[in-house]
C-alpha cells in the first residue's frame, strides 16, 4: 500500500499528554478488542481505567505529534512493545510505522536483539500492520490481564522481530524520525 507519510515528531510523553493518550488508548482499544476478547476483560477496560493507568505509564510512553496534536503513542518495557496506538484520523498515513520503528529502536537501545508483542487473534488490522513491517507470528499463547480480583485469561498471538544493531539502525533512520535517548527505567 502506498501511503502519504505525515510529518511526525516523536518525543517522550509529558504529564500534559495524559488526557490525549488516555483517549487514544481507550478508543483504539475498543476498535481492536471489542468482540475479540473475553467479556470479563471488556468489563474492566472502561474509559476511566485508561485515564487511571496513563499517568503511571508515562515514563514508558513515546508520543507522535502531528500538526501540534498527539496522534498516537507507543509504550515499551524492556524487550516488549507493549502498546501501539494511533488515533483513528491518523491511521493509514504512516504515523503508526514511525512509532513502531521508534519502539523497535528503543528495544534495541536497551540491548535486546529481538522485540516481542502480543496481539489478539481478531485484531486483523494490527496483525496485518505488524506483518507488513517485518514481524513474525509465533503462534497463540495465553496472556493474563490483571483486574481487581484475580486476572482475566486472554488468548493472544506472540509476534517477534529480530532487530538490527543499534549502530546500523542509526545509519538507516528515516528523516521523518526524530531521535531521542532512551530514558532510564
Ligand atoms: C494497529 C494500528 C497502530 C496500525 O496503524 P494503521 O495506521 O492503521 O496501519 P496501516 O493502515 O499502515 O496498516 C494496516 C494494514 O491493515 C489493513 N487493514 C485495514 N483494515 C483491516 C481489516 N479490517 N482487516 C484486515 N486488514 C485491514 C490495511 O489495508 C493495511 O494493510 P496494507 O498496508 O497491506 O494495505 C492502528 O490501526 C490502531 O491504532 N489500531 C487500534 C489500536 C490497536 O489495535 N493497536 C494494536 C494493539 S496490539
Amino acid at each position: 500500500m502506498s501511503v502519504e507519510v505525515e510529518h511526525v515528531e516523536l518525543r517522550a510523553a509529558r504529564r500534559a499528554d495524559a488526557v490525549a493518550v488516555a483517549e487514544i488508548w481507550y478508543r483504539g482499544w475498543c476498535d481492536g478488542h471489542l468482540g475479540n476478547v473475553p467479556d470479563a476483560l471488556v468489563a474492566v477496560r472502561t474509559r476511566e481505567s485508561f485515564s487511571e493507568r496513563v499517568p503511571r505509564r508515562l515514563a514508558d510512553t513515546t508520543v507522535a505529534v502531528v500538526g501540534g496534536e498527539v496522534a498516537g503513542f507507543v509504550m515499551v518495557v524492556d524487550d516488549e512493545v507493549e502498546q501501539v496506538y494511533v488515533a483513528e484520523r491518523h491511521r493509514g498515513v504512516g504515523v503508526a510505522v514511525v512509532l513502531l520503528e521508534e519502539a523497535e529502536r528503543l528495544v534495541a537501545a536497551g540491548g535486546h536483539r529481538q522485540a516481542w508483542l502480543a496481539v489478539v487473534p481478531g485484531n486483523a488490522r494490527a496483525r496485518r500492520f505488524y506483518e507488513r513491517n517485518g514481524w513474525t507470528d509465533q503462534g497463540p499463547f495465553e496472556q493474563f490481564a490483571p483486574r481487581d480480583q484475580g486476572q482475566v485469561t486472554v488468548p493472544a498471538h506472540r509476534y517477534v522481530k529480530r532487530l538490527a544493531d543499534e549502530a546500523q539502525r542509526h545509519s538507516t533512520r528515516r528523516p521523518a524520525e526524530k531521535s531521542r535517548p532512551r530514558r532510564p527505567e
